[in-house]
């Protein structure tokens, strides 16, 4: 089960720059309050995501289209940016080898090589052009709005070489949208020319998006059970269900890093300790700072609030930020990701007597994250730590679940609204702005 520490954030452990267990349990109000208000925003179909975890046939119908696919097609690439992309990289990053896309066909069991190239880089986009066999690839364009300039690009540049390789006719078939149930030029293109068309439920914004079709189905082309991930989400969101501060991971989390917050403590670090979990780390960024960066609050008073989110990699990042967190300015919080029990162990051969050999790796990389643990609260700096057995499907889909409902109690106890972006609506009509100048 994933467990959370905050042992590291307690004056008992940090000194002056810590909580006290009252600064804890002050939450009482401010979590009910903050339940009442998501149980409302629920009730009126605002906020979606809070309902993913019981679309288990959904899930199911997903496996079986995937299914399909099996030793038919060789590559999937996602087209979309954003919450279109962050969570469908997180999600096969830890689930799947990182050498998956060099693995051969029996190697993946037949199941699909993943390509999310989210930019519009045309040396990102040329690359995939010179490389991938078209005929043996699908292609799968999500955006919510159905409009986004990048994902449209790269996906009319990329329409246009499977056309030519299968030729017009054929195309449609190597291509599936996942957008708005009702509207944009994805949804009407669909309608039009008989694409399959997966829906975005209207009420769950792209970065709270990953347990829908946008990264369910990625991650089945890739083998992966998002059955699993669902019922892991699923328990995440029985066990937040609790009133009790130190009984709910999610609120825990979200107050923990409000109340650093007032206190100076602007930049919130998540450094995973596992290559598999880094790019959840890069997930939460978005999530975490398109969510809570915010202008006014919900009353319309001008606030400016957000958190700046950093993403790190233990041990990696020992040798280029931690200097930084552990004697820097107090301005950060540290969230460490631990893994208990790695996928693989390393056994490190003995070769002149050195203290490493007969050492496992993990037991190395598990040495270095209590070192930084350890380091940071000597100096003064709080951190946190959220831990998991081991990362599979179930503990995959909790982490993700635990994040996105802490971000919603963020959203409460910051009283902003955290299922807007206008800032990012701002940008993309400008982008329009300058295209046709
Ligand atoms: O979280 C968000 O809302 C954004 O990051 C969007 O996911 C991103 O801008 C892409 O938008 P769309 O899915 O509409 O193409």
């Amino acid at each position: 089960m994933t467990e959370i520490s905050i042992q590291n954030c307690l004056k008992s452990n940090v000194g002056a720059f810590g909580l006290s267990p009252a600064d804890i349990q002050s939450a009482g109000k401010a979590l009910k309050a903050a339940n009442l208000s998501l149980d409302e925003q629920r009730r009126r179909h605002e906020i979606g995501f809070f309902d993913l975890p019981d679309n288990i046939s959904e899930a199911k119908k997903i496996a079986a289209i995937a299914g399909k696919w099996r030793g038919k097609y060789e590559n999937f690439v996602v087209i979309g940016i954003g919450g279109s992309a962050l969570g469908n990289i997180a999600l096969q990053t830890a689930l799947r080898p990182w050498t998956w896309n060099l693995m051969s066909a029996s190697q993946r069991k037949g199941w699909l090589k993943i390509f999310v190239p989210d930019n519009v880089d045309p040396t990102l986009i040329g690359g995939l052009l010179n490389t991938l066999d078209m005929s043996k690839t699908l292609f799968n364009v999500v955006s919510k709005s159905g409009t986004t300039a990048e994902c449209l690009a790269n996906y009319f540049i990329l329409r246009n070489a499977l056309e030519k390789k299968v030729g017009k006719a054929k195309a449609n078939d190597h291509v599936i949208f996942t957008t708005d149930p009702e509207k944009g030029y994805l949804r009407e293109k669909g309608r039009k020319e008989g694409i399959l068309t997966l829906n975005i439920p209207p009420n769950v914004g792209g970065r709270f998006s990953v347990l829908t079709p946008v990264g369910l189905l990625s991650a089945a082309a890739a083998g992966i059970d998002i059955v699993s991930l669902l019922a892991g989400a699923k328990a995440m969101r029985e066990r937040c269900a609790n009133s009790n501060i130190s009984k709910n991971p999610a609120a825990l989390y979200a107050w923990a890093h409000t109340l650093f917050y007032k206190k100076g403590r602007n930049v919130h670090v998540m450094m995973p300790y596992s290559n598999e979990l880094k790019d959840i780390a890069d997930w939460f960024r978005q999530l975490w700072a398109e969510s809570l960066g915010k202008k006014t609050d919900r009353k319309g008073k001008t606030v400016f609030v957000g958190p700046t989110p950093v993403k790190a990699l233990g041990a990696t990042d020992q040798h280029s930020q931690v200097q930084l967190y552990i004697e820097g300015p107090h301005d950060k919080v540290i969230t460490f990701l631990s893994v208990d029990k790695f996928g693989t162990e390393l056994k490190i051969p003995s070769y002149d007597k050195h203290p490493l050999g007969g050492k496992n790796l993990g037991q190395l990389l598990k040495a270095e994250e209590n070192a930084t643990r350890d380091a940071l609260a000597n100096e003064g700096r709080p951190n946190l730590t959220v831990s998991v057995p081991e990362v599979n499907a179930r503990s995959v889909g909790e982490l993700l679940f635990l994040f996105e409902l802490a971000t919603a109690y963020s959203g409460e106890f910051f009283d902003i609204n955290a299922y807007d972006q206008p800032g990012v609506e701002l940008g993309k009509v400008l982008t329009h702005k300058y295209l046709s100048a």
